[in-house]
């Protein structure tokens, strides 16, 4: 604490708290864009939320990328978490294994000493398959678990950035061209104004069944990201927010 008075990161913490409408905003030094630490830096300050927030028993539903897979390479056990369920959001999203929320949920567990459960689902389901798993009864219970989730992390990306990796379609491509989207998380894609332009076919959490008491925890930095997080904070704003300086600076610039 004593750290972010001299450099005044605390009193960046509150504007952007407030700018974005989040309740709290957590921001450590550096831009992840150039240093790759920075990234685990915001790790260590999301696993340390979880220890103060999460209780004995609780269900934390996570997210994909390379930014949820610098918090799980930061997990600890303790107390708080090592009862904890681990659960992936949604199903699978075009991403390479090492940075699917299924993956990001086992090491997150297995670094806590916690549990985990799996969502087997392949990518680009159509809606006939999509419409048949829900029905299956080990995906039915997981559905049911990732729904009481106590807290829900995620990262946020840029909407090209994120399309490109997960190798979209063209003419999916095309679409979030036209419609302008700037943002993405969970799978879903928004615009500037924070409205959802595009959402992949998948199963698992669906953003408009968020509740409000659950705790939503958002991990995104990097300058590059600035308008992303702004654009995605309009469509909800987080409970937490774990940034960098980088973002913080470039979205409180605008
Ligand atoms: O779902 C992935 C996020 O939107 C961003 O991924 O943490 O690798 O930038 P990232």
């Amino acid at each position: 604490e004593v750290m972010k008075d001299v450099s005044g990161l605390s009193d960046m913490e509150s504007q952007l708290a407030s700018e974005l409408n989040v309740q709290q905003a957590i921001i450590v030094s550096g831009n992840s864009d150039r240093y790759s630490w920075v990234k685990k830096e915001m790790g260590r300050a999301c696993v340390r939320q979880m220890k103060e927030q999460l209780e004995p028993q609780d269900v934390v539903a996570v997210a994909g990328g390379t930014t949820l897979a610098a918090v799980a390479e930061m997990m600890s056990p303790d107390d708080n978490v090592s009862s904890v369920s681990f659960v992936p959001a949604r199903g699978g999203l075009g991403e390479k294994v090492e940075i699917q929320s299924n993956t990001i949920s086992s090491t997150m567990a297995q670094k806590a000493h916690g549990n985990y459960r799996l969502l087997h689902v392949p990518d680009q389901l159509s809606d006939e398959t999509r419409e048949s798993l829900v029905l299956e009864p080990g995906i039915k219970e997981l559905l049911h678990l990732i729904r009481q989730a106590k807290m829900v992390i995620h990262g946020v990306g840029e909407a090209e950035t994120m399309a490109a990796r997960r190798k979209t379609k063209a003419e999916t491509l095309e679409s979030l061209k036209d419609k302008q989207a700037v943002a993405e998380a969970f799978g879903y894609y928004f615009d500037r104004t924070g409205c959802i332009v595009h959402k992949e076919n998948t199963i698992g959490l669906q953003l408009d069944d968020l509740s409000s008491n659950q705790v939503v925890m958002t991990v995104a930095g990097g300058a590059s990201k600035a308008e992303a997080i702004t654009a995605y904070m309009k469509y909800r704003p987080s409970d937490v927010l774990i940034t960098d300086e980088g973002a913080a600076q470039a979205m409180l610039r605008k």
